[in-house]
């Protein structure tokens, strides 16, 4: 259990996802993004045959619920992750919940000798763009078109 200082306290707990929570994952997503979500079969393919780290933070109140996810592609033969996803629950944002998976996430990749972290995010995403800022990430191109409606996204790295 880690005690979080910023905003109300929560208990938070960050584990490694489980098949079980498929479904918490999905419904996250869903509230999260209403265009780009992952669709069941994508997830459950992240989640139990992709070389991935998929970190979720569970509701204090009903496990089953999840507040907070991250996915992560691990290639290991080249130290290079990329984040595919970071979510948090609109009700339970402004919490350290991102940035605690974030931490978590670097700790992990740090840990097993990655050299790289990249990802993508749009290019008007303030609340993204904040925090992987703050993490030590850096814009290093613009990615002209890249989501379905056409909006254009920042490529970040971060060496580790
Ligand atoms: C981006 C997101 C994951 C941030 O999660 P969060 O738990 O609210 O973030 P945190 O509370 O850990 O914030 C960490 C830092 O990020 C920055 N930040 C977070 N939300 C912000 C906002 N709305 N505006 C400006 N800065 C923000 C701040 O620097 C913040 O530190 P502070 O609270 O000490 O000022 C969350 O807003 C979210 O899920 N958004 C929708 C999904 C999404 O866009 N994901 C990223 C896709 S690439």
């Amino acid at each position: 259990m880690r005690k979080i200082e910023s905003g109300s306290a929560l208990n938070l707990r960050i584990r490694p996802a489980r098949k079980e929570d498929l479904a918490g994952l999905l419904a996250l997503e869903s509230i999260c993004f209403k265009e780009e979500t992952f669709n069941k079969r994508q997830l459950e393919y992240l989640l139990l045959k992709a070389k991935s780290l998929v970190l979720v933070v569970p509701a204090e109140d009903n496990k089953d619920n999840i507040i907070g996810s991250m996915v992560i592609l691990l290639r290991e033969h080249i130290a290079h992750a990329r984040v595919y996803s970071l979510n948090v629950h609109p009700l339970y944002r402004r919490r350290s919940i991102g940035s605690s998976l974030m931490d978590s996430a670097l700790g992990f990749l740090k840990d097993r000798g990655f050299k790289k972290i990249t990802l993508e995010t749009g290019m008007n995403n303030t609340a993204a763009l904040s925090l992987y800022e703050a993490k030590g990430f850096s814009v290093d191109r613009i990615l002209r078109g890249y989501y379905k409606n056409g909006g254009d996204a920042f490529h970040l790295v971060k060496n580790l």
